[in-house]
């Protein structure tokens, strides 16, 4: 069970769909924790980490940041619709959704989207938001791989942003990024045989988010290129 302090104020109605895979412990503040552990105060749930006061919470300021009719950071999101191909409204499964930046991104972009995630605690960070927020995404605390080899279902477009291999840089990725890498450790994924399992299930494309100088797998039809990342689009 995922411990979670919660203040006294809230109601157990609000914790009840978090009372499977969670163990309820009441706080008025953020206590000092020796492992992950969930926060839930008036405004939802946060992710309290060892060696930092401050919880992370996945927030619409993240989302907005990245729509490029809402300014900002408007780079990395042109690249992923337009890598997505987000003008048809597609039906998106991002099978490796993490706090669901990117996926919830190519909702806000007209996208149908549904997200899987392995990693229970990050999961719920995640649907927490998509249902405090109505976001209407599907989201899934799921193995996609066991998941797309068992299972008939398709999507117009399948997204694929595994871990990247950590690497030794000066520049640190952002906040959400570092939490993921400490809470998810390295990738055990066989990359190609993902993308061959995704091109079966896709009905267009299959998108790969690569580091930009990572080598090329297979054969992409056509590549979104950004300053450190690019997305490698396979058409079906
Ligand atoms: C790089 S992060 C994704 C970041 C995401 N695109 C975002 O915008 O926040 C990769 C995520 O994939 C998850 N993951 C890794 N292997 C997985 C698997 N086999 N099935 C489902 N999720 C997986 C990890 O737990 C991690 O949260």
């Amino acid at each position: 069970m995922i411990p979670l302090y919660h203040k006294p104020a809230i109601r157990a109605v609000q914790l009840e769909p978090l009372a499977p895979w969670c163990q309820f412990f009441i706080a008025d503040q953020p206590p000092k924790i020796e492992q992950p552990t969930l926060w839930y105060d008036h405004a939802g749930l946060s992710l309290l980490v060892t060696g930092n006061s401050h919880p992370f919470r996945v927030d619409e300021s993240s989302l907005v940041k990245r729509n490029p009719s809402g300014g900002g950071r408007a780079q990395p999101l042109s690249g992923l619709g337009k890598a997505c191909g987000v003008a048809s409204a597609p039906s998106v499964l991002d099978a490796f959704g993490g706090f669901g930046f990117d996926g919830l991104s190519l909702s806000l972009l007209g996208c149908e989207v549904t997200i899987f995630e392995r990693e229970r605690i990050v999961w719920l960070l995640l649907s927490e938001f998509v249902e405090r927020c109505g976001l209407g995404v599907a989201t899934h605390c799921r193995e996609t791989m066991s998941f797309l080899s068992t299972n008939e279902q398709r999507w117009d477009v399948i997204y694929l942003d595994p871990m990247f291999p950590q690497r030794h840089k000066r520049a640190l990725p952002n906040r959400g990024m570092q939490l993921l890498q400490n809470l998810v450790g390295a990738n055990d994924l066989d990359i190609e045989e993902c993308l061959q399992m995704s091109k079966s299930r896709a009905r267009q494309r299959v998108v790969l988010k690569r580091r930009a100088k990572d080598e090329i797998i297979g054969h992409p039809s056509h590549q979104i290129l950004g300053r450190s990342i690019r997305f490698d689009v396979y058409m079906l």
